[in-house]
């Protein structure tokens, strides 16, 4: 009986989790304001991989610029956002320390199926080092993306609301890619796909073209 409850139970509390930590947070390190969602994939020892999103306040329904901030434990070896809610048909990206621990790499893929993904040229990603660091425990990524929030996939064209919920989807592997020194590595399958939605208007910066300008 008690076994029969514990998944309804646990996916009770993880949503809980997730919903007491989506919040606006003032980043120091690039001065953009995020939207920022925690998402849990271990209860125990308190583990999950924080997204946030920073977008320009004249964010136009027919795509636009973000930066998107991920803090992930130290062992998780690569980790994903799928733009448009799901791993097939919308641009991924993919982000992974190098080999010595020491740089943060962020590759741009397409995959047409649950297939490994291929190179996307249509988004391309600017790690900034403001925002982008590894410490003891965790390593975080900050990097704006051009051609992430509108794509074309068998003909249809599909744009993230600027303001209101979107669906992404993420994914982990505590592997990490083969050759991580190269954003064109192959990288080996996840431990979880998940998704998540959330509201990337309100990571709303009304100077946001001067303030990404600064950024290196
Ligand atoms: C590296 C090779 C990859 C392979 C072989 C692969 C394969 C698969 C398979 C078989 C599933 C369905 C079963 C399951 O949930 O495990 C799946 C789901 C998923 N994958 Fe992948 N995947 C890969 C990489 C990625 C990457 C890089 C991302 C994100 C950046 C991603 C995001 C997702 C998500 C969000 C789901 C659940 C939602 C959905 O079905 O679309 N995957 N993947």
């Amino acid at each position: 009986m008690h076994w029969s409850v514990w998944p309804c139970l646990s996916a009770f509390l993880l949503r809980g989790v997730v919903a007491a930590n989506e919040r606006v947070i003032q980043d120091p390190d690039t001065k953009l304001s995020f939207f920022s969602t925690y998402q849990p994939y271990k209860l125990e020892n308190n583990k999950g991989i924080t997204f946030r999103f920073a977008v320009p306040d004249a964010a136009s329904s027919t795509g636009f610029d973000t930066v998107v901030q991920m803090v992930i434990p130290n062992e998780v070896g690569w980790a994903g956002l799928g733009w448009g809610g799901g791993m097939a048909q919308n641009p991924l990206l993919v982000v992974f320390r190098n080999s010595n621990n020491q740089g943060v790499l962020a590759s741009s893929r397409w995959a047409n199926g649950h297939v490994t993904p291929n190179t996307y040229t249509g988004a391309t990603y600017t790690v900034y080092k403001a925002g982008t660091k590894i410490n003891s425990t965790h390593w975080q990524v900050t990097a704006k993306c051009t051609g992430c929030t509108s794509w074309t996939s068998s003909g249809k064209k599909t744009v993230i609301n600027p303001k209101g919920n979107n669906r992404f989807g993420w994914a982990y592997s505590l592997k990490k890619p083969t050759n991580p020194n190269s954003a064109t590595s192959a990288i080996p399958i996840h431990d979880l796909g998940q998704y998540f939605e959330i509201d990337v208007g309100k990571g709303v910066n009304k100077d946001f073209t001067t303030l990404v300008g600064k950024l290196q």
